[in-house]
Parts: C-alpha cells; sequence; structure tokens
C-alpha cells in the first residue's frame, strides 16, 4: 500500500491546464523525487497534496489507501502531511520559535501561550535532527539555511510525516546542501516520507530512492533511481537528448571594459566586507569570482551598482568613474545586474510580464513618447523576449507572481541580456532553473561575451563557474587571492580541488 497515492489529477488556472491527468505513488519511508522542467506543473502539484489548490473533477488522491479530499493545509496537517514551500513563508521580525508555533500555540491553565513548554518541545526536535538551532534569534538576522530549517522544524512540530520539500537546495549553499543531506536522511531514517522537487540530478541520483518526471503537466514515468543515470533523467525530463556540457570557443578578450581597484566596503554590521578589492574584466571573456558564500560576493555586487556606500577606491566602466554615480545612472553606464534575490530585488512581482521587462527602461523610446506609454511597442518587445527565452506559459499580460520559479528568473536573465550591456554582472543566473533552461542561459551568455561584452559570473556552484568562464578569480575574505588564465583552467587535471583549495583560503597563488 501507498503512503499517498495520486490518479489523474488535473489542474486548470483559466484556459490553462498546469496539471493534466498527473499520477503518483510514493511509499511510505522513502524519498521520491519529482523532476520536470520550469512551468512544468511541479509546485501546483505539491500544493494540490498540501491543500492550498483544489483539484479538477476527476482524480483521486488516497492516504494511506483511503481516498480523501484535501480541503485546506489545516487538514493536510492533520493527515500528517508538511511542506516547506519554493519562497520560504516565514514572519520575519519573528523569532525562531514564534514562527514554529505560530497558529498552533501551545496554553497553559489562563489560556496564556506557554512559550516555556514550547521552547522545550522545540529545542527537543532540533537536538534529535541535530538542528543546532537558536530559538530566540529572528528571522531576519539568520541565514537561508538556517531559515530552511526551521520550515522543516517547523513541519516536524505539527507531526508531520510527510514532507514535500520544493527545491529546498537551489537557495543553499555547497556548504549548507551537505548538511541538508545529512537531515534528510535523518528524516528517512526515523520512518519519514519526502517528497523532494529538484532541478539538479546529481541530487537525485545522491538521496532519492524513486523519480517522477513530469513533463508540460503530464506524467510521463516512475523510476528506480539507482537504475538510471543523470543523462537519462535529463532527456526522460526534456523529451530530447541534452547536452550537458557547455558549447565554447576559446574567448577573444579586447579592450579593459571593467576597472575595479582597491574597492573597500563594509556589510550591514558595519566591520569591512570587500577590502582592497582588485579585478579588471576584458570585453569578451567571461570572468568568473569562485569563493564560499560569505566572503563578500553579496556586498560587493551592491557596490559595484551604487545599492552599498563604498568606501574607498575606484569603479570604472569604459574608464567612466562610477563612485558616486546612482544606481540609475550606473545602468545607463551600461553596468548591469542578474541579482541574487528575484523575489526582492529582481522583480515587482505584482505588475504584469510586460512590466518587469521594462521595469529601468519604460520612459525611454521606443516603449514611451512624450510620457504615453506605447503599448504596441512595449508587447512587441515582450512577446519577443517570451520566446526567445521560452518563459512559458506565453502570457505577458500575467503577473511575475502566477509564474513558476523558474519562469520568473528567465523574465529577470531575458531582460538584463536584452539590454545589452557593456558588462553584465551575473549573481548566481542560473539559481532555480532546470537543465535545458541553464544550457540555454549559458549559450546566451556565451554569445553576450562572443559579441564583445563581458560577464561577471558570481557563482556558489563551482561547477557552473569552471565550466563557464574563460578566467577564475578567488575571492576570500572581500579579496582576490587567486587568479587563474583559461590555460591553467583547461589543462589542469584537479581544477575543482586546486581553486577548492584557494576558496579555503589554503592556496598558494
Ligand atoms: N495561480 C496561478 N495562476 C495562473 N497560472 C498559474 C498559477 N500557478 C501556476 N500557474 C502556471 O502553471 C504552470 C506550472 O507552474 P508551477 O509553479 O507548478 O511550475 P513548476 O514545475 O513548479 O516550475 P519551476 O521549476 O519553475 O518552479 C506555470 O506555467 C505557471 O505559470
Ligand atoms: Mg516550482
Amino acid at each position: 500500500m501507498f503512503r499517498l497515492e495520486l490518479k489523474n489529477i488535473s489542474k486548470t488556472f483559466g484556459h490553462f491546464k498546469a496539471n493534466d491527468g498527473i499520477n503518483l505513488s510514493v511509499s511510505s519511508g522513502e524519498v521520491h523525487a519529482i523532476l520536470g522542467e520550469n512551468g512544468a506543473g511541479k509546485s501546483t502539484l505539491m500544493k494540490i497534496i498540501f491543500g492550498l489548490y483544489q483539484p479538477d473533477q476527476g482524480g483521486e488522491i488516497l492516504i494511506n489507501g483511503e481516498k480523501t479530499q484535501i480541503q485546506s493545509p489545516r487538514f493536510a496537517i492533520k493527515l500528517g502531511i508538511g511542506m516547506v514551500h519554493q519562497h520560504f513563508m516565514l514572519v520575519r521580525p519573528f523569532t525562531i520559535l514564534q514562527n514554529i508555533i505560530l497558529g498552533v500555540e501551545p496554553r497553559n491553565a489562563l489560556g496564556m501561550i506557554d512559550y516555556k513548554r514550547a521552547r522545550a518541545e522545540v529545542m527537543k526536535l532540533s537536538e534529535e535532527y541535530n538542528f543546532k538551532i537558536d530559538p530566540e534569534l529572528k528571522i531576519e538576522n539568520i541565514s537561508v539555511g538556517m531559515q530552511q530549517r526551521v520550515e522543516i522544524l517547523k513541519t516536524l512540530y505539527r507531526n508531520a510525516e510527510l514532507i514535500i520539500l520544493d527545491e529546498p537546495t537551489a537557495v543553499l549553499t555547497p556548504q549548507e546542501i551537505t548538511d541538508f543531506y545529512r537531515i534528510v536522511r535523518n528524516l528517512k531514517a526515523r520512518g519519514k516520507t519526502i517528497i523532494i522537487i529538484t532541478h539538479k540530478l546529481h541530487e537525485i541520483k545522491e538521496i532519492a530512492d524513486s523519480c517522477t518526471i513530469i513533463r508540460k503537466g503530464r506524467y510521463i514515468e516512475t523510476v528506480n533511481v539507482s537504475e538510471t543515470s543523470e543523462e537519462d533523467l535529463a532527456s526522460k525530463m526534456v523529451g530530447r537528448k541534452v547536452d550537458l556540457k557547455i558549447k565554447k570557443e576559446k574567448a577573444h578578450p579586447g579592450d579593459e571594459v571593467l576597472c575595479i581597484s582597491a574597492l573597500n566596503a563594509n556589510n550591514d554590521k558595519g566591520l569591512p566586507a570587500v577590502r582592497n578589492f582588485d579585478l579588471t574584466i576584458r570585453r569578451g571573456e567571461i570572468l568568473g569570482l569562485a569563493g564560499i558564500d560569505g566572503n563578500g560576493q553579496s556586498e560587493l555586487v551592491e557596490a559595484l551598482v551604487g545599492l552599498r556606500k563604498i568606501k574607498s577606491g575606484s569603479v570604472k566602466i569604459n574608464g567612466r568613474e562610477l563612485v558616486g554615480l546612482t544606481p540609475k545612472q550606473i545602468y545607463e553606464n551600461k553596468l548591469a545586474m542578474i541579482p541574487e534575490d528575484r523575489q526582492r530585488r529582481g522583480l515587482v512581482l505584482d505588475f504584469k510580464v510586460k512590466e518587469n521587462f521594462v521595469l529601468q527602461t519604460i520612459a525611454n523610446a521606443p516603449f514611451s513618447n512624450y510620457g504615453f506609454i506605447i503599448t504596441r511597442e512595449l508587447d512587441k518587445f515582450a512577446n519577443a523576449l517570451m520566446e526567445r527565452f521560452d518563459i512559458r506559459p506565453r502570457n505577458i499580460e500575467l503577473n511575475a507572481r502566477n509564474l513558476s520559479g523558474g519562469n520568473q528568473q528567465k523574465i529577470i536573465l531575458a531582460r538584463e541580456i536584452a539590454n545589452n550591456p557593456d558588462v553584465l554582472i551575473a549573481f548566481q543566473p542560473t539559481r532555480g532553473l532546470d537543465v535545458g533552461a541553464i544550457e540555454y542561459i549559458h549559450q546566451e551568455l556565451v554569445k553576450l561575451r562572443d559579441a564583445g561584452k563581458a560577464v561577471l559570473l558570481i557563482s556558489y556552484e563551482l561547477d557552473e563557474i569552471i565550466n563557464l568562464s574563460d578566467r577564475i578569480a578567488v575571492i576570500v575574505e572581500g579579496s582576490v587571492t587567486a587568479n587563474l588564465d583559461d590555460q591553467t583552467i583547461s589543462n589542469e587535471k584537479n581544477i575543482k580541488e586546486h581553486i577548492g583549495l584557494y576558496m579555503a583560503g589554503r592556496g598558494h597563488a
């Protein structure tokens, strides 16, 4: 008997079928992966299991063999189902403890919240799973990895037996991912059933027992992970053979375009985060900045685009000094950025897709004329980007909020690449994208390079840096500690370990 069984589940939004007759059988105690392209309908399906959406007529949901209707999340929780969403749902000014017990607070005889009991219960769970949380910290002050543990604890506190994790590792650093795997194994060892959505094929191999593949809202098949290769998974998902390697010719670097010298900036706590940072990038090259998360990458990017105060140093694009200019002026000088946090920086979720394409350029020709928006031009531009970047569904009138996570990311990429910057700072550009989309975005970045532009690629994924970069610099504690040229990158056999050592501050430049 299956722990959870879905038969012929469909979900229509307006005229769009996000799920179309999906079957899913999850056994008790297994880790079951869900694989599918951006917009395939994975999150929608999970929201149905968690009672957030009601499926269309004609489908069935069985829990432990019994036919059930999951009317609400409250009811899902009663059935022992918990969910951690793709975008976390924590209350940022609240403490960890307050968030975990929210809505199910234990009360004492007087009807007051019994924090003492709540804290004891939360600490017991935290220790059992080795989560190492401090329940009194506020969400806004803890790392993303910690926030995720809070979300998982929240489901455990509600006695979840079946836990749904929607792209849990997309937002984690490699170090946090290792911890996360440990947590999943631990949950499994304690008899929990896990459904996990991920775009990372090696991750499926690493932690999942079985994997259900869906494509364009339809069920394709369920495979036994130990009998399947990453290539198999990729082609089943996309419906064609996918090349996991990047195709690019040798770079032909031209003039220096971005020149950063002796740059210094503080972090939010007022401590030095970027220290005497030096880097020069030429036209026609992709420079990868490798480093462990938290070594000043976020602060560096913010300083470069005018969102963080620069203490000293210089940033020049095409010889023009940018220090002291506003973010808008910097953008007009053709320095663009794909931000790390797409929901907070990159998009206005309640604006239409087409409006998100022109956030910085709406007042310019051809989109405006004497203050009037030329809808025809805007629509033409927006529709072309939807086509070129395969953003689904092809509806420029939808609010960005209603697009899948990966398609939201594609909107930002499309906008910034289409603006034709001289230098594009790509900060974790492929986070949350499926392998087909990653292949495409990498190709677009190479095209930008071949058109004589420069790309500063910042990623915590060393594989992405090594595969895509023509040159690599390593950042440790806010400074560049090593520079590797294309010869070294392509010829050295243990390049990954080599860079890993630099990143840990132990290599020799
Ligand atoms: N509330 C909604 N209104 C309209 N369309 C929606 C809504 N929610 C989802 N969709 C559409 O349904 C499709 C499936 O979305 P879903 O979020 O399930 O995809 P996904 O497989 O999780 O993708 P990703 O990997 O990018 O997160 C998308 O095309 C999306 O635009
Ligand atoms: Mg999703």
